[in-house]
This record gives structure tokens, C-alpha cells and sequence, in this order.
């Protein structure tokens, strides 16, 4: 699809607010609380043959964040899950993407937003790689951004709120303006974190090693290659990693709906090759998310 084509002018249909509506209608007001003050939270799904990748865990973490920002959404979770497939019939999709969002409407224009409504609106697209097919296939490039992921007592961090993609879009566009596919992202003690949208993974002495989820989202996709690596019987743990560790690093990938898994070539002066695990774990996750029973248990 031409990345040109604006998002509020398109052809289809958009479920919102418990209906399905056309594409070019599903606007909100100038003075949603959602805008202004980033009482909002979405989702980022993948459709692939026609079936969502674990779809219930996505509805339920769109549920469990609109929780952690002190609002519940006016559906259940079968309610969103049915409106997902209807979303996907109605626009014949069957590989692509799947954007659920919840936010506080207009009823109240401040701090306190007690009395808003909870407005949820779910659109489907068609969308192949998040990073190009030549950078899959080399690693990405990336290189430690300036802005850090907040402490735990500082943001909601493990809700998948709108307001934490700010500091990740200014590191995204420095990084681009820089020649950069990506940033990586320190966390507040100046810890290895992720992506600006993909947890990370790295590769030492045949084990994989991942940063401990305490500040930051523990990706469903990151979920899905721990399992992966153990049923390889690769070893997986979970710790604080500091940057300098790249040094003795010999493979990294991001994971992430969007990213999938995607190998990284380089971070700042350190660099990898695209490896045996790297490769392994990319074929297992393919067949997985196009697998038979992977559509049966997300159907
Ligand atoms: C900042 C950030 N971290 C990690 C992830 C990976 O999460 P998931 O695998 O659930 O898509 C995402 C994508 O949703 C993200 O935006």
C-alpha cells in the first residue's frame, strides 16, 4: 500500500464505538481528552492468512493497559474479539495489521477526566515488512538513542499507553535523520531496554539473554520466542544487561508485532552477524504464525 496514502482518506470500513462505519467517517472532536492530556491506549496486531496472531492476548492487553490508566472499556472481551473479525471480513484482509484504541472522549477538558466516555475504534489495513527485506536478510542498523524508558514509578510502563511512544518517536527520528533503521533504547539506570517498538535479544555463548521486562512492555512476540527457544532447548535468561555487554555479543534480533524478528547488523560501533539462532528462530516463528493450530487456539 502507498505509504503516501493519508490514513483519514481511505477506502473501507472502521468499527468504531459498536458499529461499523466508513473509513472516512471515524473522526473524533478537537477536544478529546484522548488528544490532549494521552489517556489512550492501543494495540498493534498481525493478521496472517486471515487468523490474528494471538488474538485474545492482545484484546486482554488492550483491556489490562486501559486498566492501568484508571478506565475500563464498555465491551467485553468477546464483544472487541468479534469486532476484529468483523473489522477483517468487511475489509477482506487476509495479511496485515490490526489497530485497536481505546481513549477518554469530551465530556471533561482537564486533569481530572472522571466522566468521559470511553470511546474504542478498531481498523485493519493491509501492511507487509516493518523494516525492508534487505535489512531482514543483513541485520539492522541501529545506534543508542538520547531519550530513556522511565522508571516504573515514573510512567505506566506496562501499559501499551499512547503517551510512551513519545520519547520513541524522537528517538525513531533522530535515528532516520542519522541514517538509522532504529534506536535502541537504555532504561533509566542506563540498562539495556528495546526497541523504540520491539524488545531485543542477545545472543552470548550460544545462550539467549534478554533484558527482565521490569520498565518496559513484555512483547506478546517476545513471549512467543522464549517459548520457541526453550522448545529448541536453547537456553533463555532474563536479566539486567548492560550496553558494554555487545562487546562479547555475537548475534542480536528485535522482536515485535510489527518487527516479527528481525536480525540487527549493528549497535553504534558494535556488530553482529545474523546467525544460527537468529535464522532458527525466524523459521520457527514463520511456520508458527502460519501454522494450523496457531489459527485454531487464536480463532
Ligand atoms: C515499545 C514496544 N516494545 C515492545 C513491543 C513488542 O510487543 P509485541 O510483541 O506484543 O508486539 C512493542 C510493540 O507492540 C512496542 O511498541
Amino acid at each position: 500500500m502507498d505509504e503516501l496514502l493519508p490514513f483519514d482518506d481511505r477506502d473501507g470500513s472502521i468499527w468504531l464505538d459498536g458499529r461499523l462505519i466508513p473509513w472516512r467517517d471515524a473522526r473524533i472532536h478537537v477536544l478529546s481528552h484522548g488528544l490532549h492530556y494521552a489517556s489512550c491506549v492501543f494495540e498493534g496486531e498481525r493478521v496472517y492468512g486471515g487468523t490474528i496472531f494471538k488474538s485474545r492476548e492482545h484484546t486482554e492487553r488492550l483491556f489490562a493497559s486501559a486498566r492501568i490508566l484508571d478506565f475500563e472499556i464498555p465491551y467485553s472481551v468477546e464483544q472487541i474479539e468479534q469486532a476484529k473479525r468483523d473489522v477483517l471480513s468487511s475489509m477482506g484482509i487476509r495479511d496485515g495489521y490490526v489497530r485497536p484504541v481505546a481513549w477518554r472522549g469530551t465530556e471533561m477538558m482537564g486533569v481530572s477526566a472522571q466522566k468521559n466516555t470511553i470511546h474504542v475504534a478498531i481498523a485493519a489495513w493491509e501492511w507487509p515488512a516493518y523494516f525492508s527485506p534487505e535489512a531482514k536478510l543483513k541485520g539492522i542498523r541501529m545506534k543508542t538513542g538520547k531519550w530513556r524508558r522511565p522508571a516504573p514509578d515514573t510512567a505506566p510502563v506496562h501499559s501499551k499507553a499512547a503517551g510512551l511512544y513519545m520519547v520513541c518517536t524522537l528517538n525513531k527520528h533522530q535515528m532516520e535523520r542519522e541514517g538509522y533503521d532504529d534506536a535502541l533504547m537504555l532504561d533509566y539506570r542506563g540498562l539495556v531496554a528495546e526497541g523504540t517498538g520491539a524488545n531485543i535479544f542477545l545472543v552470548q555463548d550460544g545462550k539467549l539473554h534478554t533484558p527482565t521486562p521490569d520498565c518496559f512492555l513484555n512483547g506478546i512476540t517476545r513471549q512467543t520466542v522464549i517459548e520457541l527457544a526453550k522448545t529448541r532447548q536453547i537456553p533463555v535468561v532474563e536479566r539486567h544487561i548492560k550496553p558494554e555487554e555487545f562487546a562479547n555479543t555475537s548475534e542480536v534480533f528485535v522482536t515485535g508485532t510489527a518487527a516479527e524478528i528481525t536480525p540487527v547488523g549493528s549497535i553504534d560501533d558494535y556488530t553482529f552477524t545474523v546467525g544460527q539462532i537468529s535464522r532458527t528462530l525466524m523459521e520457527d516463528f514463520d511456520k508458527l504464525v502460519r501454522s494450523p493450530a496457531k489459527k485454531a487456539s487464536a480463532a
